[in-house]
């Protein structure tokens, strides 16, 4: 009989909670793992963290188990207009030149704040942003927060915050942007509250980009002091699919004590002074050999990224567990010297799944002109304009998808979504109501019109839809995949429910 040391037992924890959380505990931090421990075996009603070790390494960790970790390992350090440089840099460059593109063009901006905390941060951005844009309120702006604790996710829906976040806040930010509570603390004003949106998301799943999560097609995304907790593998994924949700000539910003030329060498890196950001350029491909440099103080692993990253399994696009071809066939390798090269449906999702949407579109476009029937070519072509932000071209190629099979569900719940995106609710909602008269056990879309009448302060009526989802999904098992939802299992799904519905009986209260 082996006796399994409590070395070992805290060895096998934290390599359970480096896959399934991304979070990094070396040896060193074992006395923060241990302390997490302690205080999470009373939540789980164990009698000591001895016992608590033992029975969480006895299994894979269960979804309730990580969101109980989370809210004990997780750091929960953050304040309004937090590493004020980057956000100056913003102001004055970044946003300025992005709001001048799209003035003319859509008004419309897709923000996200990734490992948003309690919510400091996308509040910042909207506060930022109102001052920007004078006419915000005519434009479509999505602020997205998401993070991995209930509990800061609890705080970041309710907008309520105490003093101290606002340590290192200039002045006017309180003053303009909140009002005193009763108990003292400060509230964020209606208006900058409503267009921050707040959800669930480990980022150590592989749920983004993804216009599920609606994390696709972002013009900038935040990941400030989040990937330094990551082991380098966890990191390494995470900022793929980050490159991945970025429209071209999207932003990415981290944390100056993150930046690093070998993690971040698919990007450009752009320098100002004191300030360094990421910016997407889709023509470049993942960097072919990088020195091994570190972030933070942790060693890191060498670049490129392994091939399995940038997960976009939609509607029966693509499984989860395929890889990607490192490279494409030459036209060498597919006999084809002189003459333009064949193109076909699969080499187009090859360039998909590789976030080479230009190229995408280019084959698909060929593919369509001799194949024009082809839904699933359609549905891809779609997908790609999603992703690239292109929504009146989504939406024309989710259309014609229609058009060629009216019977499919999940292309009028696409069809949805992507009109929820567009702003147009009353359009998604018959899109979502005509998802429900096909298939009315589709999950996705009674979540979808919970989350609209939620929006719109409709709570009975949320409260039924939500209620159909929960129901629905009782009839899984946790693990089942659910059809149409890019992979997210059933378990998964049932917590972010739930996380969403508990923001609107608060809301409500
Ligand atoms: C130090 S806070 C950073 C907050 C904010 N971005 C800032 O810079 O002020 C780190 C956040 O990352 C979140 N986090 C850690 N692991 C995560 C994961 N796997 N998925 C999503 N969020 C995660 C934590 O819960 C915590 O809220």
């Amino acid at each position: 009989m082996t006796t399994t040391t409590p070395e070992a037992q805290l060895s096998q924890l934290s390599e359970l909670i480096a896959a399934q959380m991304g979070l990094h505990f070396p040896r060193e931090r074992w006395p923060d793992l241990e302390r997490g421990i302690r205080s999470a075996a009373r939540e789980f009603d164990l009698k000591d963290a001895e016992s608590c070790l033992e029975w969480l390494i006895s299994s894979p960790l269960t979804r309730k188990q990580v969101e109980i970790l989370a809210s004990h390992l997780t750091v929960g350090e953050t304040y309004f207009f937090r590493e004020r440089k980057s956000l100056e840099i913003l102001e004055g460059h970044v946003l300025p030149e992005l709001i001048r593109a799209r003035r003319g063009n859509e008004k419309r901006l897709r923000i996200w704040s990734a490992g948003c905390c309690t919510g400091e941060e996308p509040y910042s951005i909207a506060i930022l942003l109102t001052k920007l844009i004078p006419d915000w309120k005519d434009w479509k702006i999505t602020i997205l927060g998401t993070d991995l604790n209930p509990r800061f996710l609890q705080t970041a829906s309710e907008g309520i915050y105490p003093k101290w976040s606002f340590r290192e806040t200039p002045e006017w930010v309180r003053e303009k942007y909140f009002t005193v509570t009763k108990d003292g603390r400060w509230a964020v004003i209606p208006s900058i509250k409503k267009m921050v949106t707040i959800h669930y998301l480990n980022l150590a799943d592989r749920a983004f980009p993804s216009l599920l999560t609606n994390t696709n097609a972002m013009d900038v995304v935040f990941c400030r002091n989040v990937l330094m907790y990551f082991t380098p593998e966890a990191a390494k994924k995470v900022i793929q699919n980050l490159f991945c949700s970025l429209m071209d000539g999207g932003w990415l910003v981290v944390s100056p004590t993150e930046t690093s030329q070998a993690l971040f060498a698919q990007f450009v890196t752009v320098n100002f002074p004191g300030v360094t950001l990421y910016k997407k350029d889709a023509q470049r491909l993942p960097a072919e050999e990088v020195s091994p440099h570190e972030l933070g103080d942790e060693p890191r692993a060498a670049w490129p990224p392994s091939a399995d990253v940038c997960v976009e399994l939609d509607w029966g696009i693509r499984s989860p567990a395929q890889p990607f071809p490192e490279t494409l066939p030459s036209d060498a390798e597919e006999g084809n010297q002189g003459g333009p090269r064949p193109t076909s449906y699969g080499e187009a999702l090859t360039l998909y799944e590789r976030s080479r949407y230009e190229e995408t579109v280019e084959k698909l476009v060929v593919w369509l002109s001799q194949n024009c029937d082809d839904a699933k070519a359609m549905l891809l072509l779609a997908r790609v304009y999603a992703n690239q932000g292109k929504l009146a071209e989504a939406l024309e190629w989710c259309e014609k998808t229609i058009a060629a099979d009216k019977m499919n569900a999940g292309y009028h719940y696409l069809r949805a979504t992507i009109l929820q995106e567009q702003g147009s609710l009353a359009e998604a909602r018959a899109s979502l109501k005509r998802t429900l008269y096909l298939d009315p056990k589709f999950v996705l879309a009674h979540f979808a019109l919970a989350n609209l009448a939620q929006r719109e302060e409709r709570f009975k009526e949320s409260d039924k839809y939500f209620e159909n989802a929960l129901s629905l999904l009782s009839a899984y098992r946790q693990e089942d995949i659910l059809p149409e939802s890019e992979g997210m299992t059933a378990g998964r799904f049932m917590e972010i429910v739930t996380v969403q519905r508990n923001q609107g009986v608060r809301a409500e209260k």
